[in-house]
């Protein structure tokens, strides 16, 4: 994985040394709060409902498990005890005490971390696929590029105050697993017919309240050309995109309002200046980023057939189906902590775990973790011989819980248990709904589905991309939940379609029930629950839950007008 250099040490720590006389002015008052705001916002630091919360950068995330171990450590000294993965491949800690701030950038420095430019409107964390490097499918391992992208945009000048948040997902494999066509830039590596490497870039992805999948502006860059057209891209959205209005701020925006060939065409434009100077990538420099991230020292072992090894054992049989992916080197494979153990709120870890899982990656796994964009942790590299001993350690720890993929694998913001801009809470959705499907023979029937759960029109929760999503609304001070269906990532990316008038908290975990009965009933053999949601629409899904009232305190569903 990469290391820092000299450079990187320096403008980490001279961030830190600025970053800790800026609080400690705000302590002895010197600063008002409205002063320090956007100071500690460089630095990660959120005011949110009941303290501070700091999110860190995970680049495109890749962990060593000396960084796990620290998250572990900063999770035990400052905060509560426990950590949250999130769809960004980052970690927030929720309950931090600001005077400690400066100390734990500073502790998190000694292993190569910060918190920079994971607020604010700024190019935040690169995003990855969590199989990079050992995907059977992989083009190239795309996390050279990441990192370059990564060290381009920190701290650079020009793109610190953009109109809007800005996300870069980057994925090398045939398979998107990094959710590309809704970031606002989605890379996707691809080879020519002269078997030369380039990018597919689409732009103008996002969730959020105006949902829109990103349309691809070039089919085909060489790669050396990456950095130069990436900032023609961010020239043309800085200069053009609207700082009048938030809400119509992201590129998105832009690209709709101009269109797809005209903005393709302004930011050619813009590159023809770019293209060629000294940010074009040389053959020397990615050699040097590829060296950072060798294949490493795998053995030569022949693949085995685990299953069939144990046979006898129903529940290693179905966390091998659902926790364990397959890897490009024989004899090894991907495994999937899970972090959806019903009764955790998802992504959640805590500082045992976390320590636990740092001591599975040195045993295991190369000293190295992933963080998943669906809020679980990767072992990329382990031997399929130890697959066995790594589940029976791993099932005493809360983290083989065989459901990844399932329905009980909800990909959840922390909504309004922590969130200041949260409409509704998430978190005991995504309990209730857990609990009452906590039947493994019954989620294996179901098969892939994804559950998405976000506590605000935001969108952190990725609901639009769920196969069944869950928005938290607010009407008249309560909370209320609307459901669509038919969403999806990866290649197939959709936005889902809502199915009507929203559902009270107590209502969630019958009305996913209903849906899940249509399924069933109207589903043809192999067909996943999105498949039958985009085939057949929304009607006979909207038919089912809203036929009979599913009473509750009161209410009726259908009662209110968020249709
Ligand atoms: C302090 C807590 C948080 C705040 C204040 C916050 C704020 C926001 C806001 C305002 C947006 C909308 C951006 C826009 O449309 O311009 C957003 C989007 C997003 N956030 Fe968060 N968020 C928080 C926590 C999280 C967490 C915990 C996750 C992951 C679980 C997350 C992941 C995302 C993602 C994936 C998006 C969608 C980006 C898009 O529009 O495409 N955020 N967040
Ligand atoms: S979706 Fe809304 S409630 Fe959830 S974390 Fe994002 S901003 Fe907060």
């Amino acid at each position: 994985m990469y290391q820092y250099d000299q450079y990187d040490h320096l403008i980490v720590q001279e961030r830190i040394a600025q970053y800790r006389d800026q609080v400690r002015r705000r302590l002895a008052g010197e600063l008002t709060e409205e002063e320090f705001l956007p100071l500690r916002l460089q630095n990660g630091l959120y005011m949110q409902r009941h303290a501070y919360m700091l999110r860190i950068a995970v680049p495109y995330g890749l962990l060593s498990s000396k960084q796990m171990r620290m998250f572990a450590h900063i999770a035990r000294k400052y905060d509560r005890g426990y950590g949250h993965f999130t769809t960004r491949q980052n970690i927030q800690f929720n309950w931090i005490e600001l005077e400690q701030t400066p100390d734990i950038l500073a502790d998190l420095a000694s292993v190569e971390m910060h918190a920079n430019q994971t607020s604010g409107n700024c190019i935040r964390n690169v995003t990855s696929d969590e199989y990079a490097g050992v995907a059977a499918d992989e083009i190239i391992d795309p996390r050279p590029y990441a990192e370059v992208l990564r060290q381009w945009s920190t701290f650079h000048p020009e793109f610190l105050a953009l109109p809007r948040k800005f996300k870069v997902a980057i994925n090398g494999a045939l398979e998107d697993r990094a959710a590309i066509a809704v970031h606002d830039i989605g890379l996707t590596v691809v080879k020519n017919e002269a078997g030369e490497i380039g990018f597919k870039v689409m732009v103008g992805g996002g969730m959020g309240r105006t949902p829109i999948l990103g349309s691809v502006i070039r089919e085909f860059l060489p790669r050396e050309h990456l950095l130069t057209y990436t900032e023609a891209i961010m020239r043309v959205y800085n200069q053009y995109g609207r700082r009048d209005n938030k809400y119509k701020a992201r590129i998105k925006i832009l690209l709709k309002a101009l269109g797809v060939e005209e903005f393709a065409r302004q930011v050619e434009e813009e590159w023809a200046d770019l293209k060629g100077t000294e940010q074009t990538l040389t053959l020397e420099e990615m050699e040097r980023l590829v060296a950072y991230f060798q294949p490493h020292a795998y053995e030569t072992l022949p693949n085995i057939d685990v299953a069939a090894a144990h046979a006898d054992n129903r529940a290693f049989a179905n966390w091998l189906k659902r926790n364990v992916k397959p890897h490009k080197v024989p004899g090894y494979a991907a495994v999937v902590l899970s972090l959806k153990k019903t009764g955790v709120p998802p992504g959640d870890a805590t500082a045992q775990q976390m320590d636990f899982m740092a001591d599975l990656a040195d045993r295991y796994s190369f000293s190295e973790l992933r963080v998943t964009h669906e809020q679980n942790i990767v072992l990329a590299d382990v031997e399929q011989s130890k697959l066995f001993a790594l589940w029976t350690e791993i099932k005493a720890q809360g983290l083989a819980t065989p459901n990844i993929g399932l329905l009980t694998d909800i990909i959840c913001c922390p909504g309004g248990d922590f969130c200041s801009l949260a409409n509704a809470k998430s978190i005991p959705i995504a309990a209730a709904i857990a609990e009452r499907f906590d039947h493994i023979d019954y989620l294996h029937d179901i098969g892939d589905i994804e559950l998405n759960i976000s506590g605000c029109i935001n969108a952190c929760g990725h609901h639009h991309v769920g196969s069944i999503g869950v928005l938290g609304v607010d009407k008249d001070g309560s909370e209320w939940y609307q459901v669509s269906i038919g969403g999806s990532q990866g290649n197939n990316s959709a936005i889902g379609k809502i199915i009507g008038p929203s559902f009270s908290a107590q209502q969630m975990p019958e009305v996913i029930g209903r849906l899940l009965q249509v399924y069933v009933r109207e589903r043809t053999p192999d067909e996943r629950f999105v498949d039958t949601a985009q085939r057949l629409g929304i009607g006979p899904f909207k038919d089912f839950v809203y036929a009979t009232p599913i009473a509750e305190a009161g209410r009726l569903v259908g009662e209110d007008e968020y249709a």
